[in-house]
């Protein structure tokens, strides 16, 4: 049976991984909050990335930059200007939708491409004769009227003091790689690192999405981990394929996403933006299609020279060994932190005939064990084992229903290991360690218990 997208909302919102933000007051549209199992498995993936690409390389760095920038840093990254989405009105029954994405479901459809369109977003009197021509029909009521297109920008204005005049106003950062290519200098020099050399960051971007957003795929605010990974104009093509090779690697065999439901499309050349010589898209297969999870770029010396530009500070490198001072290429793989979490929540719905359950790699899993004691006698050695086990591992401790209907939970919500106490076996100080996969029991002993575990998460 094909998983639909109905079934992951319906566990993720049942089984508190995801909720619909301010749900009492009736939602705000692409807005969600993560529940207890949803912000562990958001964190786990998170740290697996940072292990991955901060702590076991040597050539890069953590930066936790302000998701507040002056807002010069968004003029001089083109943001101010460029950053805008082509929208327009179905005027049957009022939708919003980019025109673009509508235009390019359509090419996908035909395999045709209309002469002069090459998915450029910036030419609106274009884009508006192209959705005429193609009879381009709204998907909600499928009519075929349209109001002209109006360019939105999707940054997500502030305003720093109390009065709202021009001169206060600010943005939320809608990426976070601004704060790296900001302190590119800065960790250059009080890190005294050689080229090649990358600065990691994990944290919250804010854009102003109006179009639907497949539950959590498109939200306004969402967590990115990017890296700018500065190296010497010459070697960006190498770290360009490198970059490519590992974040294959961490979504195949890290995330353990399915290799067949991932593919990389490179973007064709007449549709880079003017900053890119080279880039392409991880896309995930979710249920209503493939969607980006990941952008690989090499964004040239396009930010750095922009910033020197705009601030007047010098952004250069000097290469002692060569005695040249030149200003670094940069490849950057930029991942969305909640479009993982949604492709991994996706990737491990499993059903069999008597129960559903998330097959997610224990690494990732949210909880790596649940604690049951069978019966009342039992809570209180439960909750020793708990404490002995929740030293090591994230844990859940659960004394209340039938152990049928607590391991149908914690199928539900991916724990890979159960461990029940029972009469039979306290005695001897052992435990039962269900497997979530085979359902497969062991007798295990308390003594052995955190080191069983240990093992079988690597
Ligand atoms: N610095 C480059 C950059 O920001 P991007 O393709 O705009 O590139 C990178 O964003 C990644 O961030 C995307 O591949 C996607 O995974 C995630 N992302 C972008 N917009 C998003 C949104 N509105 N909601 C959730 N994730 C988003």
């Amino acid at each position: 049976m094909k998983t639909e997208m109905k079934d992951i909302v319906n566990l993720a919102q049942n089984r508190g991984f995801v909720y619909a933000g301010s749900e009492i007051y009736g939602g705000l549209a692409n807005s969600w909050d993560y529940g207890p199992y949803g912000s562990l498995l958001k964190e786990n993936i998170k740290n697996l990335w940072l292990k991955e690409f901060v702590q076991k390389r040597t050539d890069t760095m953590l930066i936790d930059a302000a998701l507040i920038m002056n807002p010069k840093v968004w003029e001089a990254s083109g943001h101010v200007w460029g950053f805008a989405d082509p929208l327009m009105d179905c005027k049957g029954c009022k939708a919003r939708w980019r025109a673009d994405k509508l235009v390019d479901n359509k090419i996908e459809a035909w395999e045709l491409e209309p002469e002069g369109y090459a998915g450029d977003k910036t030419d609106s009197q274009r884009l508006d004769e192209i959705v005429v021509e193609m009879k381009i029909e709204c998907p909600d009521c499928k009519k075929t009227d349209f109001t002209p297109i109006k360019k939105f920008n999707l940054m997500l204005k502030t305003f720093l003091w109390v009065t709202e005049d021009g001169s206060s106003q600010a943005y939320l950062r809608p990426e976070t790689a601004q704060g790296q290519f900001v302190d590119f200098a800065n960790v250059a020099r009080s890190s005294r690192r050689k080229l090649p050399f990358g600065i990691a960051q994990v944290g919250k971007s804010f854009r102003n999405e109006i179009t639907p957003g497949n539950f959590i795929f498109r939200t306004r605010e969402f967590e990115q981990m990017e890296i700018e990974f500065f190296v010497t104009p010459g070697e960006d093509d190498k770290y360009f394929t490198h970059w490519k090779t590992e974040s294959e690697r961490f979504l195949t065999e890290i995330v353990w996403l399915s290799k067949d439901k991932i593919r990389f499309t490179p973007i064709k050349k007449e549709e880079l933006p003017h900053y890119s010589k080279e880039a392409g898209d991880f896309d995930y297969e979710f249920p209503f299609g493939w969607g980006e999870i990941e952008t690989l770029a090499n964004r040239t010396d396009y930010d750095l020279k922009a910033h020197m530009e705009h601030s007047k500070q010098d952004m250069s490198y000097f290469d002692a060994v060569n005695n040249k001072k030149f200003i670094p290429y940069v490849i950057e793989p930029a991942m969305g932190l909640g479009r993982i979490v949604l492709a991994a929540l996706c990737d491990s719905y499993t059903v069999e005939e008597e129960r559903t359950y998330l097959k997610l790699d224990p690494k990732v899993a949210p909880i790596k064990v649940w604690v049951l004691p069978v019966v009342k006698k039992l809570w209180d050695l439960g909750r020793e084992v708990f404490s002995q086990l929740s030293d090591d591992f994230q844990c859940e401790y659960d004394e209340v229903g039938s152990v049928g209907k607590r391991y149908a939970r914690m199928d539900e919500i991916g724990t890979p290991f159960c461990v029940t106490i029972d009469s039979e076996n306290y005695e001897a100080w052992n435990v039962t360690v269900r497997h979530r996969d085979s359902m497969k029991q062991e007798v295990v002993a308390l003594s052995e218990l955190n080191k069983y575990i240990k093992e079988r998460l690597k």
